[in-house]
C-alpha cells in the first residue's frame, strides 16, 4: 500500500500543502509527493491512494492562460513551469484506486469555485472511488502566505486519508 500526491503550484503555497499532506499520509503508509510536470503519466498498480491538488485559478483548475498571468505576478521562478493538473488529468492512466483532490484558494474574501472540485469530477469520470470529499486550504492573497494553521490541517487531513484507506482495505 502506498500513497501518491501530485501537486501543481505557481508560487509554492500548494507545494507546501502537498508536502504536509504527504507527511500525514506517511504516518500510515509510504507516500511520494511529486510535482505534476514530472509526475508519471501512468500511475503504478501498487498506489492505493492518489491525491492531486493545485491552486484555484479563475474559479477552477489552472489553464495555460491563467498560468501566464501567474508568471507575470511572480516574484521569482514558478514552481510548475510545464503542465498543470488539468492537463495531467486529461491524459493520465490511473488504476482503479481510491483518490481525492485538494486546492489552495484565497480565504478572504472567499470566492466561489474550487480547483479541487473540478479535479474530483474528473477523477470520478475516470471511474476512481473517492477516498474523501475535495478539500480547500487557504492563502492570504494571490502570492500567499498560507493562512495560519493550514499546514497542520493539511497534515491531519493526510493522516486521516491514510487511516480511512487502510480501514476500507481491511474490510471483508
Ligand atoms: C491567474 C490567477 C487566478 C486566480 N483565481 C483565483 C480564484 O478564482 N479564486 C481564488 O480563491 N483564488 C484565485 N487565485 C489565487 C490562487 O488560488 C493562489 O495564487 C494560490 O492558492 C497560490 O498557490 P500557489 O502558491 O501554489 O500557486 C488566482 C491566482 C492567479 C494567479
Amino acid at each position: 500500500m502506498r500513497a501518491l500526491v501530485i501537486y501543481e503550484s505557481m508560487f509554492g503555497n500548494t507545494r507546501a500543502i502537498a508536502e504536509a499532506i504527504g507527511r500525514g499520509l506517511a504516518r500510515n503508509m509510504p507516500a511520494d509527493v511529486v510535482e505534476v510536470g514530472v509526475a508519471p503519466d501512468t500511475v503504478a498498480e501498487d498506489v492505493s491512494i492518489l491525491v492531486i491538488g493545485g491552486p484555484t485559478h479563475a474559479f477552477g483548475m489552472s489553464r495555460p492562460s491563467t498560468r501566464r498571468s501567474a508568471a507575470e505576478q511572480a516574484l521569482g521562478e514558478l514552481v510548475s513551469q510545464s503542465r498543470g493538473m488539468r492537463e495531467w488529468l486529461a491524459t493520465a492512466s490511473v488504476p482503479l484506486t481510491a483518490a481525492t483532490a485538494f486546492d489552495t484558494r484565497v480565504g478572504k474574501p472567499r470566492l466561489p469555485g474550487s480547483a479541487a472540485k473540478g479535479a474530483l469530477r474528473r477523477l470520478r469520470r475516470l471511474g476512481l472511488g473517492l477516498a474523501a470529499p475535495a478539500e480547500s486550504f487557504y492563502v492570504g492573497g494571490t502570492l500567499g502566505p498560507l493562512a495560519e494553521g493550514e499546514l497542520a490541517r493539511a497534515q491531519a487531513w493526510g493522516e486521516h486519508l491514510a487511516v480511512s484507506v487502510r480501514s476500507a482495505a481491511s474490510r471483508p
